[in-house]
């Protein structure tokens, strides 16, 4: 051996043992393996579109309402589910997993000790405020779309959108769903959503004509029936909206309806 061969060396051992052996930080295990599917940056309606999954951002904050801010289940919710996904145990709501489909099983890629270095991590990091605060302003404005173009006369939270909700728990273990009671649901669903469809789309045709006519400045006599016919439709809209409820508490047992409905009647 020649002597800058010797002096190399321990040049090398010095370096391998740094990048190599050193532990490396829940920061870079997540970067490694999480972040080419859950986007560490804050998501938006422009980036949306493009997810593979949903944003670390989202996941953490569902993770967490879910485990009631409970550190240690939402430490051991994130270990098991990144070894065992399931659908029945996903928190977030069902169409989200309908559309990403299952998060593939990550045992054997990633150790049980990384995941919880991992998780650490993510229970430190996220949601961040700025999540929390785009999150809550974007409730609102959904709410205020809804109302906007909601054609029932009744519009207050103690009427649930029992539909909505169901969408969103379909495939959720802690509900428990039939496949019986699945089936029943759907056909509410679908002859509720036809009945609103038809008259959202009639509404949308009247009141188009009453501003119009008002702008006209047509005599008041000849818009009355107009208007009365709009009370008409919505009123219509919400007798098939309360049939909807009655139809489909009648399906499901008392347990569900609590946990679906867990402020109702209050
Ligand atoms: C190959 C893509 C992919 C990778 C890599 C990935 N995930 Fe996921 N993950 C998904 C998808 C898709 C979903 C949404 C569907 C679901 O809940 O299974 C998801 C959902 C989740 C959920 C939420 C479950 C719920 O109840 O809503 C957690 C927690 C999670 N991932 C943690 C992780 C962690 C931690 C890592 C890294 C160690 C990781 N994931 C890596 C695709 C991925």
């Amino acid at each position: 051996m020649n002597i800058t061969k010797l002096l190399l060396l321990p040049i090398t051992v010095a370096t391998f043992g740094s990048s190599v052996y050193a532990t490396p930080t829940g920061e870079e295990l997540v970067k490694a393996n999480c972040a080419s599917c859950h986007t560490l940056d804050m998501p938006s309606p422009q980036t949306m579109p493009t997810f593979k999954a949903p944003a670390m951002e989202a996941v953490l904050f569902h993770v967490k309402d879910a485990m009631k801010d409970d550190n240690k289940k939402v430490k051991d919710f994130i270990v098991d589910y990144a070894q065992n996904p399931m659908r029945s145990k996903t928190v977030c709501e069902s169409d989200k997993v309908q559309k990403f489909g299952l998060m593939p099983s990550l045992k054997g890629k990633v150790s049980p000790e990384d995941l919880a270095t991992i998780a650490d991590h993510l229970i430190e990091t996220y949601p961040t405020k700025g999540f929390v605060t785009m999150l809550t302003k974007m409730l609102t404005n959904d709410k205020m779309n809804t109302l906007k173009n909601s054609p029932f006369l009744m519009n207050q939270d103690a009427l649930p959108h029992l539909t909505k909700i169901l969408i969103e728990n379909w495939d959720k273990g802690t509900l428990g769903l039939t496949a019986e009671q699945k089936e029943k649901l759907l056909v509410v669903r679908t002859e509720t959503m036809t009945g609103v469809k038809k008259i959202k789309d009639a509404l949308n045709v009247l009141e188009t004509e009453i501003i119009e006519m008002t702008v006209d400045d047509e005599a008041l006599k000849t818009i009355q029936p107009k208007v009365e016919e709009v009370a008409k439709l919505k009123a219509q809209a919400t007798m098939i909206q309360l049939k909807c409820l009655k139809d489909s508490l009648k399906i499901l047992n008392d347990e569900q309806v609590e946990l679906l409905l867990p402020f109702w009647g209050v």
